[in-house]
């Protein structure tokens, strides 16, 4: 798989010599973190066949099954403070909707924030982690994505079935992993230039991938449900919602179900 990746990148490409392939691992997210502390390259890229420990956001799970998706996470290492990468996660999603664009003919949206869909159901998610300096500066960010290219339905755990898709059910045909993968990494470089010069851009992207704004929505924070509407984002990445009690707020955490999407009703 690695050498097939590696012929899918330009000759040239500059994380080329940092990629390493693991048929099982825990996390790649996990085992990123421990390379970064130990001062591994910027554009250093990890890439499991399958994954123990898969971890989401909000401290879910990730089903990681070997042969069946994409498990991949870069680590980099932009010189700024942490309030200068708070629309990291959504750079990320959109380096990946060009990904999957460019290698799979499809465009998928965006679920606030780290959820990639296709009609209706999720198609991959993105977890990213910063680690920070003595000084308060971003030592590293890690940024985590799980692709689901070739399960069936039946293939899902049971709880996620009616919810989750691939890209072979999306597009009925066969995908390459490692051409994605491939894609993968060359966005994801892409977008590690130009996270901070180029932000104002990559968050209009974001905008116009994002599926959340303009609908009904509940968030969940801790035991409580406040229902509203998603009417935009802010320059960080954070949703505004405008809740059924009348006041507006830009959320930046917390589980967001959209009406009609993913069963919630
Ligand atoms: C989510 O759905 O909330 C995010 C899922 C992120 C999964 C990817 S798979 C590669 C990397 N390693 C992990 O443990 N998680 C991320």
């Amino acid at each position: 798989m690695k050498d097939q990746i590696l012929q899918f990148l330009p000759e040239n490409h500059p994380w080329k010599e940092q990629l390493l392939y693991f048929k099982s691992i825990d996390s790649t997210n996990t085992r990123a973190k421990e390379l970064a502390r130990a001062n591994a390259l910027h554009g250093t890229v990890l890439i499991a066949d399958s994954q123990t420990s898969g971890r989401g956001r909000l401290g879910r799970s990730f089903h990681s099954p070997a042969g069946s998706g994409i498990y991949m996470s870069v680590i980099i290492r932009p010189k700024c403070k942490p309030s200068e990468l708070m629309h990291l996660t959504c750079t990320a999603a959109v380096a990946a909707c060009d990904a999957v664009e460019k290698a799979v003919g499809i465009r998928p949206g965006v679920k606030w924030i780290n959820d990639l869909v296709y009609g209706q159901r999720k198609l991959a998610g993105i977890l990213t982690e910063l680690g920070l300096a003595k000084d308060g500066s971003v030592d590293y960010a890690i940024i985590g994505i799980g692709i689901n290219c070739s399960q069936k339905e039946a293939d899902f755990p049971e709880e996620i079935r009616t919810i989750a898709t691939s890209l072979e059910m999306i597009v009925g045909r066969p995908v390459d992993r490692a051409k994605i993968a491939a894609a993968l990494i060359e966005e994801m470089e892409r977008i590690s230039q130009e996270l901070i010069s180029g932000k104002e851009n990559l968050m209009r992207r974001y905008r116009a991938d994002c599926v959340t704004i303009g609908q009904s929505i509940s968030l969940l924070r801790g035991e409580t449900v406040h229902h509203g509407t998603a009417l935009d984002l802010d320059d960080q990445g954070g949703l505004v919602v405008r809740f059924d009690d009348g006041h507006t707020e830009a959320v930046n955490s917390g589980e967001v179900s959209i009406r009609g999407m993913y069963g919630y009703l």
